[in-house]
C-alpha cells in the first residue's frame, strides 16, 4: 500500500510553491517524463495530457522526429545570436514562409513577442506606406482577447486579472466586441493600421466566431486599406483540423502570428510571416532578439514544418476532433451546459451550479486525466494531436463520471 508520506508530490508541490513567485496555480501534479499523449508524475501515476502545453505539444511529448533533430543539433551548434548567419536558418524561414502562403518570416521566440513584433510592423506599416500621421496609429482588437503578458498587450486585454495595476497603459489600441462585424467596421478610421483578432478565442473557452465574420474582417480590412492580423499562437499550426483556424472559411490574413506548437514542445520559437510590402518595412536595428531563430530552434522549427506539410496532423485533428465533439455533445444537458469544438480543442462549459472549472480539472486529475480551466466553470480540452481514438473515449469517459459526481 502507497501512504502519503512516502509519496514524493506533497514535498515537491510545497517546494514549488515556497520558491517561486504565485503567478500560477497549478494542479498539485509534479510531472517529471511524458510520451506521446501520457505524462507520468514523481511517484509513477500516468496522466493523460488534454492540455499540451496550452496547444504547445500538438505532435505530443517527444515526438522521434522532433527529439532526433533537436539531439542533432545539439551536437553541432545551438546559438550564434543574429550577429551572424548559421545553417538552419535560411530552411526554417523558407519552409515556414512556403507554409503559411507568403513572402517572408520573422523568428522570435515567444507568443508575446510575435505580438508585439506584429504590433511594431504594423505600425511601421502604417506611417511608412499607409501615410499616417506621426504618433497617431491605432490598432483594433477584440474584447475577451489572450494575446500575451507584456505591458502593452495587457494594455489592451479585458481580464482585469491580467490588466489591473500595470498602468500606465499603451495607448493606440480600441477594443471591439469579438464576432461583431458592424462594430469593427464602425471602430476602423483613416489613422487604423491593423485590426488583430485570434480566429478563436482560445483562453476565453474556445470561442468560435460567426461564420462570416472572419471573411468580412478580411473584405473590411482590404477596402480600409488595413492590415488583417491572425494570432494563430494557439488555434494554428494543426489545432483545429486546419493548418490555421482562418483556413476554415478560407480567409487569408496579411499576418499571422505563430508560436507554442512552432517549437516541437522543445523550445520556444515564434514567428511571424507576411508579405515582403508588410515584413519588408523593418531595417537593421529597428527590431530583433538574441534568441530569436537560433540554431537549436530552427532545427526544431523546421521539422514541425515538414510535419506539417504533410497534412497528416490536420486530417488527425479534423477526424478525431468528430468523435471528441460526439463525445462531448453527449454530455450536454448531463453536467455541461455548452460545447465548442474545433478539430481537437474543445471549450466545454460546465453547469455552474455543480462545480467550478477548477474543481473540474482537479476532479479529472485523480480520474489520471489532465486540463485546465480557462474561467469560472469553463475548461479547455486541448490533447496533443498524436491522441488516439480510444484515448479520446477516456477522456470522454472521465469527464462523464466527473459530471455524474
Ligand atoms: C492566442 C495567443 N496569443 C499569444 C499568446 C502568448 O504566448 P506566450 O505565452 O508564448 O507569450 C498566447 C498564449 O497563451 C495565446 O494563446
Amino acid at each position: 500500500m502507497i501512504v502519503d508520506d512516502i509519496l514524493r508530490t506533497p514535498g515537491a508541490v510545497r517546494d514549488a510553491e515556497r520558491w517561486t513567485a504565485h503567478n500560477y496555480h497549478p494542479l498539485p501534479v509534479v510531472i517529471s517524463s511524458a510520451e506521446g499523449a501520457w505524462l507520468t508524475d514523481v511517484d509513477g501515476k500516468r496522466y493523460l495530457d488534454c492540455l499540451a502545453g496550452y496547444s504547445a505539444l500538438n505532435f505530443g511529448h517527444r515526438h522521434p522526429q522532433l527529439i532526433a533533430a533537436a539531439h542533432a543539433q545539439l551536437d553541432r551548434l545551438t546559438l550564434t545570436s543574429r550577429a551572424f548567419i548559421h545553417d538552419q536558418f535560411a530552411d526554417f524561414c523558407r519552409e515556414l514562409a512556403e507554409l503559411c502562403g507568403k513572402d517572408l518570416v520573422l523568428p522570435m521566440n515567444t507568443g508575446a513577442e510575435a505580438v508585439e513584433t506584429g504590433i511594431k510592423v504594423a505600425r511601421k506599416w502604417g506611417y511608412q506606406v499607409k501615410g499616417v500621421p506621426a504618433g497617431q496609429a491605432n490598432i483594433v482588437v477584440a474584447e475577451g482577447n489572450f494575446h500575451g503578458r507584456t505591458t502593452t498587450i495587457v494594455s489592451f486585454s479585458t481580464d482585469e486579472d491580467a490588466r489591473a495595476d500595470f498602468g500606465p497603459y499603451t495607448p493606440g489600441f480600441t477594443v471591439v466586441p469579438y464576432g461583431d462585424l458592424d462594430a469593427l467596421t464602425a471602430a476602423i478610421d483613416e489613422n487604423t493600421v491593423a485590426v488583430l483578432l485570434e480566429p478563436i478565442q482560445g483562453e476565453q473557452g474556445v470561442v468560435v466566431p460567426p461564420e462570416g465574420y472572419l471573411p468580412g474582417v478580411r473584405q473590411v480590412c482590404t477596402e480600409r486599406n488595413v492590415l488583417f492580423i491572425a494570432d494563430e499562437i494557439q488555434s494554428g499550426l494543426g489545432r483545429t483540423g486546419a493548418t490555421f483556424a482562418c483556413d476554415h472559411e478560407g480567409v487569408v490574413p496579411d499576418m499571422y502570428l505563430l508560436g507554442k506548437a512552432l517549437g516541437g514542445g522543445i523550445v520556444p520559437v515564434s514567428a511571424v510571416a507576411a508579405n515582403a510590402d508588410v515584413l519588408g518595412v523593418l531595417k537593421p536595428g529597428q527590431h530583433g532578439s538574441t534568441f530569436g531563430g537560433n540554431p537549436l530552434a530552427c532545427a526544431v522549427a523546421v521539422e514541425v514544418v515538414r510535419l506539417l506539410a504533410t497534412g497528416e496532423f490536420q486530417r488527425r485533428s479534423a477526424e478525431l476532433g468528430e468523435r471528441l465533439r460526439a463525445g462531448l455533445e453527449g454530455l450536454v444537458g448531463k453536467g455541461l451546459v455548452g460545447v465548442r469544438v474545433r478539430g481537437l480543442w474543445a471549450g466545454l462549459d460546465i453547469d455552474p451550479t455543480l462545480m467550478s472549472g477548477r474543481e473540474a480539472c482537479e476532479r479529472l486529475a485523480a480520474r489520471g486525466v489532465l486540463a485546465k480551466d480557462t474561467h469560472g466553470s469553463t475548461i479547455r480540452l486541448a490533447p496533443p494531436l498524436v491522441i488516439t481514438e480510444e484515448e479520446i473515449d477516456l477522456a470522454v469517459a472521465a469527464l462523464a463520471e466527473v459530471l455524474a459526481g
